[in-house]
This record gives C-alpha cells, sequence and structure tokens, in this order.
C-alpha cells in the first residue's frame, strides 16, 4: 500500500528527453543531452561521466546522489560552465553554456575563500567582481551571515574561522547576488549533524520563497530526500543515470517529515542503489 505512494521513474536516458522535450518552458532550467566527460591525462584517459540526459525544472529543487568518485563535481563543473563536456551539450536557461553564467551561484566541496579577504568581504566577492553597486548588497550580505550563524565574524580571516563556518561564509557568496539557479557540491559535509539540519531547513525556506532552481550533490540518502523535488542517484564510475525518483512529500517540510513513512521508504529504495556499493552515508 504504501509502495503505491512513492512514484519513481526508471529513467531510460532518451525516453526521459522525449517526455521533457514535449514540455511547454522547455527553454527554461538546466537541460543535459548527451552530456559525457573524459579527463585527458598523462597516464591516459579517465572516463568520468557516461552521457547523461536530463533536464531540470525552472524553479526545482533537484538533488544528485551518487557513490565517491563518480562524477558529481565533475557535472557540477560541467554544468557551471568551468569545465567544458567531452560530447553534448548544456542548456542553462535555453543559453548554451560555454563560460560561468552571471545568473548561477556555486558552493564548491571547499569553501575556497580568499585567504587575504575578510569573511564579508568574501561573502561581497561577486559583487565586487560584477560591479554592482557595493553599500547596496552590503546589508544583504551582513543578513546572510548572520542566517548561517556567522554575525560578529565579519572582520575575521578565512584561517580564523572552522572548516564549517568557511563553507556557511562560502554559502553566503553565492547567495549574496540573488542568483535564479544555485549548484551546490556538498555544501553542508563539512557541518556537525545539528548545524546541517538547521541549513537544510534555511535552504529550503529561501529556494521555496524565492523560487530559485537549486542542483545540489550530497552523499546523504536523507538529506536528499528531504530537500529535494525529485532526486537522480549516479551508478559508480564513469557515472551515468541509475534512476530519477519523485519525492511526493509535501511542502513546506519540516524535520518530523523523516519519521513519515513514505520518506523512510523512499530512503530504503534509494539506498538499494547502494547495497552493492558500499555505505553513502
Ligand atoms: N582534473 C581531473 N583530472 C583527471 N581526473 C579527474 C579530475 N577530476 C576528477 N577526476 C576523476 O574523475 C572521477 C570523478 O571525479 P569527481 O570529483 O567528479 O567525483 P565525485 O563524484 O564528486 O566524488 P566525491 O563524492 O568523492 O566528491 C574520479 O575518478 C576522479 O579521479
Ligand atoms: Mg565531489
Amino acid at each position: 500500500m504504501k509502495a503505491a505512494t512513492v512514484t519513481s521513474e526508471t529513467v531510460q536516458p532518451a525516453a526521459h528527453l522525449r517526455l521533457v522535450s514535449d514540455r511547454a518552458g522547455d527553454a527554461a532550467g538546466i537541460k543535459l543531452s548527451g552530456v559525457s566527460k573524459t579527463y585527458r591525462t598523462r597516464d591516459g584517459d579517465v572516463p568520468s561521466l557516461r552521457p547523461l540526459d536530463f533536464h531540470i525544472n525552472d524553479g526545482e529543487f533537484f538533488v544528485v546522489v551518487g557513490p565517491s568518485g563518480c562524477g558529481k563535481s565533475t557535472l557540477l563543473k560541467l554544468i557551471s560552465g568551468l569545465l567544458p563536456p567531452t560530447t553534448g551539450e548544456i542548456l542553462v536557461e535555453g543559453e548554451k553554456v560555454t563560460t560561468p553564467h552571471g545568473n548561477v551561484g556555486i558552493v564548491f566541496q571547499n569553501a575556497l575563500l580568499l585567504p587575504w579577504r575578510n569573511i564579508l568581504n568574501n561573502v561581497m566577492l561577486p559583487i565586487d567582481m560584477k560591479r554592482l553597486p557595493r553599500q547596496q548588497y552590503l546589508d544583504r550580505a551582513k543578513q546572510l551571515l548572520k542566517l548561517v550563524g556567522l554575525e560578529g565574524f565579519e572582520k575575521k580571516l578565512p584561517w580564523q574561522l572552522s572548516g564549517g563556518m568557511q563553507q556557511r561564509a562560502s554559502i553566503c557568496r553565492a547567495l549574496v547576488h540573488d542568483p535564479r539557479i544555485m549548484l551546490m557540491d556538498e555544501p553542508f559535509g563539512a557541518l556537525d549533524a545539528l548545524t546541517r539540519e538547521r541549513m537544510n531547513v534555511e535552504l529550503m525556506r529561501i529556494q521555496r520563497e524565492t523560487r530559485k532552481t537549486v542542483l545540489l550533490i550530497t552523499h546523504s540518502i536523507p538529506e536528499a530526500v528531504f530537500l529535494a523535488d525529485r532526486v537522480l542517484v549516479m551508478t559508480e564510475r564513469p557515472g551515468a543515470v541509475a534512476a530519477v525518483y519523485d519525492v511526493p512529500l509535501p511542502r513546506p517540510r519540516s524535520l518530523d517529515v523523516m519519521a513519515d513513512p513514505v520518506f523512510t521508504e523512499l530512503v530504503q529504495r534509494i539506498r538499494k542503489h547502494f547495497f552493492s556499493q558500499g555505505a553513502l552515508d
């Protein structure tokens, strides 16, 4: 009975592509067609991603899970325009991605703060780079820092903060210019469990209020199900789409949803993909 409430579609890439290309407003969101990546190294080729076809809808919270080394960070770098794909094409809001897109905020797996800039000025980096009016965004930067519990640390240098605090600052940096699209690579990996839950709830609230399109990568299956409208499960390297699951849990969601049978059942179902590949979270 419960199984009927959880819908899943095991995606055959070509079929999924047909499905989405029939939809109106196809130009919005993020669309991948035949996107693969092979790193050319001195020791030979490293196939990292097999051809991927999927579409992230405008305003969707889309989460990718997959085993370590399957190509998740590579996928994010391709979509953000920092790396060229080996084959295929990526469209962000209908435009082919060739360079980093102005309307995208990125949170990398490492905080990557500039060591010579204080925390506030690290958060302000996209504003300075885009030459936006500084004064107008300063309050927003401070509000974001407050939101993630970093009030009072504005003048500190990155090395004076813990890894988790640096990562929270990098989340503020990705949000400060209010991008329509957020790409986040394990943004909460360095946080303790309680802060992580609080950040999950905050991120969900921000996404809901601003209708941003979010692509988030995580190792944690419960985190994926808690946050996502859809969860894409990747295979081992070279990564391919193993399945895409709809998350039929109503919003707004509170942490209590984790006790819901629909939640636990979906977590179990996704976990089964990894039984042969070792634990994910
Ligand atoms: N610059 C690079 N040159 C060569 N190979 C690379 C490079 N970056 C990544 N790879 C390889 O591509 C594969 C995918 O790496 P990637 O960082 O995308 O994995 P991941 O899924 O993000 O892993 P994790 O969950 O551990 O962060 C790995 O086997 C890695 O060794
Ligand atoms: Mg990674």
